[in-house]
């Protein structure tokens, strides 16, 4: 079996990936096979014409437009390739592999699989000696993942495996050093990813809404398993270059998703109390997940629990300790 691609050195060879740029910037990504020819409105480049050229190299087309040659980015070929489900973005991938602390030789589950965008990452920072675990419940998705990790990897690296289903029927792997979860309900997966983290393990479930990231948050916190949750997003506002014009683009993808993280508490550890009262109103008549109040205007028990210390009123400001 052919070894994993991890990088990309040197001249272009049969069976490279190549992502040829045309003047507008447009990328098209094709693999180098003998005899084919890649065709645009703009002219056709045979791939014979490439094998051999250094990175780096502007190629003419047979209708006289140029194009640059470079074997692509993981971040360049995650935007070009064919998708199922919605990817996650390259500045999130590079995010959840820092909070989820992946390195060489860890063990980390994802679901679902979606396109496989994020499993490229994961499966490039566990390294061969890690290993990855997806899943996905869309046979559809799978298959696409499988076809985008084999094109970019050049073959099916065997520290992947993807299994078919629901995470939280199927996942059985114990000892893990992270979960990722990005997939519309991720509360609902949240009993088998707490049994399959090793103590101190990261969850990290990537969310669309703030509905969303307030549910997953809020289960968590009534499971009791998980270190307080952090969450954040990631805004990359890209600039213009051009002598004195030198501003911001117009242009920015202003949303992609949250991140919750947290830490897998050892068995039967419980958290210190909170030393936060919630904000006014937090878990009132409108909350409506886990444990909310059935009964108008009563409190959620587990905020009252939240809540130790008494507001002390300070000259018109309330301090909570
Ligand atoms: C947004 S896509 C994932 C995209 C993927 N992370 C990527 O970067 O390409 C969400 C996927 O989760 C799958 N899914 C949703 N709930 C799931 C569950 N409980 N178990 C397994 N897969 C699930 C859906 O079928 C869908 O393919």
């Amino acid at each position: 079996m052919a070894e994993p691609t991890y990088t990309r050195r040197g001249a272009f060879a049969y069976g490279d990936l190549v992502q040829l740029t045309d003047a507008k910037g447009k990328l098209y990504t094709i693999t180098l096979v003998e005899g084919k020819s890649f065709h645009t409105h703009r002219g056709a480049i045979d791939h014979d014409a490439i094998v051999g050229l250094p990175q780096g190299s502007v190629l003419m087309g047979s209708g006289g437009a140029a194009f640059l040659a470079l074997k692509p980015l993981l971040d360049d070929f995650v935007l070009s390739m064919p998708r199922g489900a919605a990817v996650i973005y390259p500045k999130d991938s590079a995010r959840i592999v820092g909070l989820a602390g992946l390195g060489p030789g860890s063990r980390v589950a994802e679901a679902g699989v979606g396109s496989g965008a994020l499993t490229c990452s994961l499966l490039r920072a566990v390294g061969p000696t890690g290993h990855v675990y997806s899943y996905e419940r869309r046979e559809e998705f799978a298959a696409v993942a499988t076809k985008n990790v084999d094109r970019w990897f050049g073959t099916i690296p065997e520290h992947w495996t993807l299994a078919l289903g629901d995470l939280a029927d199927t996942l059985d792997e114990r000892g893990l050093d992270a979960v990722i979860l990005d997939m519309l309900a991720p509360w609902e997966c949240l009993a088998a990813v707490a049994a399959s983290l090793a103590p101190g393990g990261v969850l990290v479930g990537y969310v669309a809404t703030t509905t969303q990231m307030s549910k997953l948050v809020e289960f968590m916190r009534v499971s009791g398993d998980w270190t307080e949750p952090r969450a954040e997003e990631s805004l990359i506002r890209t600039w213009h270059l051009d002598g004195l014009s030198v501003r911001p683009d117009h242009r920015m993808i202003g949303h992609s998703g949250f991140l919750v993280a947290a830490r897998r508490l050892a068995p039967g550890a419980v958290l210190p109390t909170r030393r936060r009262r919630p904000a006014p109103g937090a878990y009132g008549e409108d909350y409506t997940g886990p444990g909310a109040a059935t009964e108008p205007g009563a409190i959620l028990e587990h905020a009252v629990e939240l809540a130790v210390e008494p507001a002390v009123e300070h000259a018109g400001t309330t301090e909570s300790g």
